[in-house]
Order: C-alpha cells, then structure tokens, then sequence
C-alpha cells in the first residue's frame, strides 16, 4: 500500500503516450470495455431507454453515491503532504529528558506528514474569509504508527468543558429555520458562556482572519502529556510557528475585497505556492509544564481557554515541518482524512483537560459514520507501518490484517496456531493515581476575564480598532440584553475595552437607525412620486 490512493490505479501517467494521451481506454468497474460512452441503449433512437442498460446504470449509481456526509465541523479544508524533522531536543534539554515518544528521538530523522486546514463553521464550500478558527491537523506516519495532532491556529478555545460543544456549535452554524448565520445566535450562546470572553477577543481582531493557510500559526490548544523512559510525565502543549512565509492577517475589508473575487483563495493559495516549489514551513514548539496543579497560577492549566505564560512556560523548539507535495486526488486524500485526538503513540499520552477527553471520543465516533467503519484501511488513513489485527469485515473492507507467513485462519487471539501476539512493552507504563469523588461541576479558578484583558491590552492599536468596530458591527443585531451581558463582559477584561466597544455599539446602532429613516423616507418619497406622475 502506498501513501496515496491514486497510485496504482488503472491508467497512472507512466502509461501516457507521448502526446499526453493515455494508451488506455475507458472501462467500467468491472473491467469491460466501454465502446459507447455518449448514447443510453433506447428502443430506436427515440425510443424509451432499458433497464438492461447496465453500463449506464453502474455509471450513474456511482455518481449518485459520490458526496459522502461532510464533516460536521471544519467541513472546508484543503490538505498537503510533507515530512517532520526532529531536532532530538526540546529547548536545551535532550528530548528523552521528557518523552521517549520515537518521533522527537535523533536530530534530523523525518517522518512523513500529512496536513488538512479548515475553517470551522461553514460548509464544504463556503467562503475561506470567514471570521472563524481555521483548523490545523497534522498526521505524523510514524514508526511506532499515526500519531495526529489536530489543533488550531489560534492557541485558545471558546468553551472548557466538552458537553457544551454540540450547543455551541449549533449556535455558530446556520439557523435551523431561516438556515442563515446569525451574530445573535453566537452571542446568546456566548453572553451565557463567559469563559468564551478571551477565544472572542481573539476572534473579533485581525486574528480571526487569517490571510491564508500559510502564514498562520497552528496549536494543539488543548494539553497533553509526554512521558519518558521511566514512565514520568509532563504536560505539554504545541504550538507551530511559521518559519519564512511569516504571519498575516487580514482586516474584515481586505477579507471583504478578497471574498468578492474569490472564495477559495486559501486553498489556491497553499496549492499553488507548493506547486512553484515555495515550501511552507512551520517550527513545531512546546511549553513544558510538571503535571499537578499549579495553585501559583490564577488560573487551572487543563482549561483551554487560558494561554500558558511564555515567561514562565517558554515556547522550546523541538523540529520543523515542510509541506512539499499536493494531494493527487482531493477527495481520496483531502476530504476522506480522517483525525483524531486519540491517535497517539508511545511516549504521548492525554492529559485530564476535559474538552480533550471529551473530542477523543468524538472524532473516530464520527468518522465511521461519514467515511465507515474501514476508514483506517484508507490509504491516507493507514499507517506507513504494517498493521496486524484481527479486525475483520465491515463495509468497504479492502485487505486483512494477517502478515504473510501467518496463519490467515486465526483471526482471534490468543491462540497457539501461530497467531498474531501481543507485542513487547517498551518503557514503563505511566500510572496517574485518582482519589476524588465523582462529580458534575465547574472548575476552581475559572478566571474568565483576566487574559482576555491582557490579550486586549497587548494588541497593537490597529488591532484593537478592528477589535471594536468588528464586535459593534455583530452585537448591533443583537437583543439588548445580549449587547449588555458582552459589553459587562469586556468590562470586566478590560475597562477600557469594555468602554469603547459599548461607545462604538451606539455609533453602529445610530448609523443603523439614520439609514432605515433614510430608508422609509426614500419609501415615502418614491411614492409620491408615483402618485404625482399618476395624477
Ligand atoms: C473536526 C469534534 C473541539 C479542532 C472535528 C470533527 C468533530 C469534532 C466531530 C469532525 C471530524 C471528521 O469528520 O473527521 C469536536 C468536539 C470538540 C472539538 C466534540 C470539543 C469537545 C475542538 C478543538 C479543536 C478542534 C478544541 C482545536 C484544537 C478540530 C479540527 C478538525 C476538527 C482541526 C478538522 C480535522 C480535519 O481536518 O479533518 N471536531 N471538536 N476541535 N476539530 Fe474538533
């Protein structure tokens, strides 16, 4: 099996002739050939068409299967292959100090990588100028198998506890009835949510545009665990920087010029600049942190929605990655990856952060919905390493597990008739230790508002302008105790964020008021006009 599923199908481009001509000619699915490709059979050539017509029949059933459900987030994206390549450090520190995971050990081993950008709330085809997350989801092919990383370009999340996504997307996409996006939809959601107040900030500034897929940062937002050698463990969070394509954001008008001319611009983008052989790299990251507590912080580190201090938690380089070929086939390699924050390996483990926990169940759970349950036998889903298990059957099987030289009749385990074992530990087990009662409640230090201040506070000037206006621009078509709950909200990050978005707010709303007079009285003239041409 090779990495993508393109190769080894019937007419490759070897098999071209000269003139750019493929020797081969058209077949169905069955491998017959097909003489007449622009003619149903009829009764007579007017006549009704048959249901013999098997050719026809086989052709048009598959077109009528080829959509598959598309995600239902992060449903828009575009994909690229590449590699990683450790720098066998984390910092200073030798990177077996804090994870014996294979991937990070001997500078300079690469590791090949696939990569799908997304943003979040629209639909397969929707805009890529939205005001909206764009996902970041890395698939290392590793030795040890796949592990993903599927994150985010910004670092934060809107919500900490996973029971509240569904809701919470909900809000942000369509409206059920009118099927319309609507500002006051998100902000009901998030004037009840106020842990939402630091991810909003983000979203509402230049931040939450992205120029393009290439020249955004990317994060594992939520917080892992590295474990080493001896079974101890840190927890970690990744961040990806980008490396000589730099960062760019846009302003919600050059967003707007940019969507009247094109909507897929981000995907042209990526496809383009690595067909020219202008290789977008990122540096892979890490904040380290001893896994308890942390009373010294006002804040709880498994809650998604705070940065970690990078005075006190410094960004550690531990490699890079280079995206250096285009998907062969969109929908076998782009639309059919599958990515799931449960694919880990050895040396990688999860932290208690509950949105963590909670998406873990959720991914591969969907997946064997929209893609099914043989999605992992995908070529871009498989690892690069043979597997061997005794899964068998299942929709769209395509290949059993069983190695050759093995036995193909035991397909249970265990078993003395050559069957497949279980393999060697390596290292030893990581084992957190739980006492508490179990229970339905929020966490200690919530600390909603104190980096969304600080995060206002540390923008550059033009950036909180656009903070502002593009905050008052959505909250102005918003019920008042919506407008209110947000601007309290804001206050409490920041006053003086609090006080210019509640001062822009009455401008919006005034301007707004001033046009549907002039609206009305625009109504009212044209009718006296008709009326007196009438008369
Ligand atoms: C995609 C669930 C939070 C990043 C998805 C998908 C689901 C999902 C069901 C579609 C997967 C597919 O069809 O293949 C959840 C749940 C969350 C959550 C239940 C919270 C409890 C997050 C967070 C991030 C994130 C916090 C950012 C770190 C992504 C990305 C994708 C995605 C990047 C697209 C992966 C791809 O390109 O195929 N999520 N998600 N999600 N999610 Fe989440």
């Amino acid at each position: 099996m090779t990495g993508t599923s393109v190769e080894g199908a019937g007419n490759s481009r070897d098999e071209r002739t000269g003139t750019g001509e493929s020797k081969e000619s058209l077949t169905n699915r069955q491998g017959h050939p097909v003489t007449d490709n622009q003619n149903v059979r009829t009764v007579g050539n007017r006549g009704p068409t048959t249901l013999e017509n098997y050719d026809f029949l086989e052709k048009i059933s598959h077109f009528d299967r080829e959509r598959i459900p598309e995600r239902v987030v992060h449903a828009r994206g575009a994909g690229a292959h590449g590699y990683f390549e450790t720098y066998g450090k984390a910092g200073d520190e030798d990177v077996s100090t804090y994870t014996r995971a294979k991937v990070f050990q001997g500078a300079g081993k690469q590791t090949p990588v696939f990569v799908r950008f997304s943003t979040v709330a629209g639909a397969k085809e929707s805009p890529e100028t939205a005001r909206d997350p764009r996902g970041f989801a890395v698939k290392f092919y590793t030795e040890d198998g796949n592990w993903d990383l599927v994150g985010n370009n910004l670092k934060i999340f809107f919500v900490r506890d996973p029971i509240k996504f569904p809701d919470m997307i909900h809000a942000f996409k369509p409206d059920p009835v009118t099927n319309i996006q609507n500002p006051e939809r998100m902000f009901d959601f998030i004037s009840q949510s106020p842990e939402a107040t630091h991810m909003v900030t983000f979203l509402f500034s230049p931040w939450g545009i992205p120029a393009n897929y290439r020249q955004m940062q990317g994060s594992g937002v939520n917080t892992y665990k590295w474990v080493n050698a001896e079974g101890k463990a840190v927890l970690v969070k990744y961040h990806w920087e980008p490396l000589s394509q730099g960062i760019r954001n846009l302003t919600q008008k050059e967003a707007d010029e940019v969507q009247s001319k094109n909507t897929s611009h981000a995907t042209q983008d990526l496809y383009e600049a690595i067909d020219r052989g202008e290789y977008p790299e990122w540096e892979l990251c890490v904040q380290i942190m001893s896994d308890d507590e942390h009373p010294e912080l006002d804040f709880d580190p498994l809650d998604d929605t705070k940065l970690w201090p990078t005075d006190k938690f410094p960004f550690l380089p531990v490699g890079k990655m280079v995206l250096n070929k285009n998907p062969e086939n969109f929908f076998a390699e782009v639309e059919q990856a599958s990515f799931g924050t449960g694919v880990l390996v050895d040396g990688l483990d999860f932290s208690d952060d509950k949105m963590l926990q909670g998406r873990t169940f959720s991914y591969s759970d969907t997946q064997r919905y929209r893609v099914g349950a043989n999605y992992l036998q995908l070529p871009i889903n498989a690892p690069k390493k043979r597997v061997a298990t005794n899964q068998r059957d299942g929709q769209s099987t395509y290949y059993v597990d069983t190695p050759p030289g093995k036995n193909p009749h035991v397909n249970y385990e265990p078993s003395v008739l050559d069957g497949l074992k279980e393999a060697e530990r390596e290292g030893k087990d990581h084992q957190p230790h739980y006492n508490d009662k179990l229970v339905r409640e929020p966490i200690d230090r919530p600390n909603n508002f104190g980096q969304a201040g600080e995060t206002y506070r540390n923008f550059e000037e033009w950036e909180r302008e656009e903070l502002v206006s593009n905050l008052a621009d959505a909250l102005a078509v918003c019920h008042t105790t919506i407008q209110e709950t947000m601007i309290d909200h804001f206050t409490q990050a920041d006053e003086e964020y609090g006080r210019r978005v509640a001062e822009k707010l009455e401008q919006v709303k005034a301007e707004m008021k001033n046009q549907s007079n002039e609206e009305s009285l625009g109504t009212i003239k044209s009718e006296k006009a008709v009326y007196s041409a009438q008369s």
